[in-house]
């Protein structure tokens, strides 16, 4: 029995150090966390909506991500990081095409977008609904001034 006890006990701390080791050495495998230069924004009707974008956009859909400091530690940081990587592919405000306007008034309206996730850790990212009307209504005209790739 008493053997039994010490057995687990030894188990258990081995357990401990395992993982320890596990979550230092996944520290070492490398994350791209980039922020590439700032190519071409859209023709923004106003500097209020380009605000709003950067108030809850920006982290993840520019080459101007605020990389927050759990960002540094893994495995968050390749949550975060797939998050920007992966948003930045299917919207750039720091590289902005045309076709990025075509989906953007719709997951807004529906509200997909910003990640719930997101603005739990970002909570000033959250928009009141007089904010998002204006939002809304900015960005379409944002969108109507930039339906050119130039
Ligand atoms: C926490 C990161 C994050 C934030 C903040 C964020 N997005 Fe996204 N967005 C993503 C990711 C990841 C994807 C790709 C996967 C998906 O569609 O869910 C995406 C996809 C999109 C798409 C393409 C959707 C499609 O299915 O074609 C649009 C449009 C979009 N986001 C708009 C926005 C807008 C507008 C904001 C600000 C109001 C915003 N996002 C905020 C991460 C984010």
């Amino acid at each position: 029995m008493k053997e039994q006890i010490k057995f687990s006990k030894n188990m258990g701390r081995n357990l401990v150090v395992l993982l320890a080791a596990i979550l230092i050495l996944i520290q070492f495998i490398p994350v791209q966390k980039t922020n590439p230069p700032l190519l071409r924004e859209p023709n923004w009707d106003s500097q209020k909506t380009r605000n709003y974008a950067v108030r809850v956009c920006f982290d993840c859909h520019s080459n101007q991500t605020v990389w927050p400091f759990y960002s540094k530690v893994a495995p968050i940081s390749w949550f975060v990081a797939g998050h920007v990587n992966e948003g930045r592919e299917n919207l750039n405000f720091s590289e902005w095409k045309a076709k990025f306007g075509k989906d953007i008034i719709e997951e807004l309206e529906e509200k997909e977008m910003p990640l719930k996730s997101y603005l739990l850790l970002h909570p000033s990212a959250k928009l009141n609904d007089t904010e998002l009307t204006e939002f809304i209504e900015g960005l379409k005209k944002t969108i109507a001034y930039s339906q050119n790739d130039f």
